[in-house]
């Protein structure tokens, strides 16, 4: 069996590289920006025609949330266009495409102790695990936007895609906010961090572990498995609660204080609300998933 990892570079891609002794039947095949471009059709196809996966993990992606509120363009072709690429070479080469994306198509909030997954409508949430698969998508910047029309552009190209929407991805790789916190907490004796912005930390490695679950479990499931999941480390807490536990198993002394969003302003909006439901993926794969705390600890 062949996997061709897109975006092997970045922390995702990274993540999957760690656990392959694990899987010693797979072929992996990791390819960089440089060797594949997915915003670029025939190198794509060229890629695709070498190589001939029977499984493509799509981890390249526009990340710089901030950054893409002033650059669209480069956001809307490496996150929509550019899977749209990935999905038309899947079908060509009946390739199954795993895709990753984001909490951030929603921008829920809490309003009186209550999630809402829609600002505008003020709909409450449907679980109270959180933000489920079927929960209607609402992005609050340009990187969620184009991650929403991302998603999009493959359900509508390739039917035998999973769409695994992550959230506050954090490992050794890459960057992330765990290893900003660490450099600040280096350079400073203080630090302010956001308290009213609630999710769920994630392992990157976890994830990692969680698609290569999907793909060994799916080479002979029947179509009805495809589509999206949720995978994000179990529980919740907001960016301040995270930075104090990233502190306190890394026994950092810093004088580390929350704050609210509106004192931290960026060009980007985040939700105040992207804690996933992941009922469904426990179910379908039997995934079992970490305390983020737990997964922190053990990292
Ligand atoms: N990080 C998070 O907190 C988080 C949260 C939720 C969801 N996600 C999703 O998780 C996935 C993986 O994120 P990550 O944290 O691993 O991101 P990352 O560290 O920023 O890695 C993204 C990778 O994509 C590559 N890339 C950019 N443009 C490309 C192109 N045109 N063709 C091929 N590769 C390209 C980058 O390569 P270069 O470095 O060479 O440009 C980089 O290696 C993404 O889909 C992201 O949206 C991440």
């Amino acid at each position: 069996m062949v996997v061709l990892v897109t975006g092997a570079n970045g922390q995702l891609g990274q993540a999957i590289q760690s656990i392959v002794g694990n899987y010693p039947s797979i072929d992996f095949v990791f390819c960089s920006s440089s060797e594949l471009n997915i915003t670029d059709k025939s190198n794509c196809e060229t890629v695709f025609e070498k190589y001939k996966p029977n499984f493509c993990i799509n981890a390249a992606a526009y990340t710089a949330v901030d950054k893409a509120e002033s650059e669209p363009e480069k956001a809307f072709s490496i996150n929509v266009t550019g899977a749209q690429n990935i999905a038309e070479v899947c079908k060509i080469h009946d390739t199954i495409l795993l895709h990753v994306s984001t909490d951030f198509v929603f921008d829920a909030k809490f309003v009186d102790g209550i999630a809402y997954y829609d600002r505008e409508l003020r709909l409450p949430l449907k679980s109270e695990k959180g933000l489920t698969e079927t929960d209607v998508p609402f992005p609050a910047g340009v990187y969620g936007l184009t991650k929403l029309q991302g998603e999009q552009a493959i359900e509508s190209t390739w039917e035998k895609h999973f769409i695994v929407r992550t959230s506050w991805v954090y490992s050794q790789f890459a960057n992330n906010f765990m290893k900003t916190m660490l450099r600040l907490a280096s350079e400073r004796d203080s630090l302010s961090v956001v308290a009213d912005q609630i999710g769920t930390p994630t392992n990157a490695v976890d994830l990692a572990e969680a698609l290569l679950k999907i793909i060994t479990s799916s080479q002979n499931e029947p179509i009805e498995v495809y589509g999206i999941y949720n995978f994000s480390n179990e529980g919740q807490c907001s960016w301040y609660d995270f930075a104090a536990e990233i502190f306190r198993v890394n026994n950092v002394s810093i004088n580390l204080q929350p704050i609210p969003t509106s004192a931290y302003p960026t060009p980007a909006k985040r939700p105040a609300y992207s804690v996933l439901d992941k009922s469904k993926i426990k179910k379908v794969f039997g995934i079992e998933i970490k305390n983020w705390e737990d997964s922190l600890k053990k990292f």
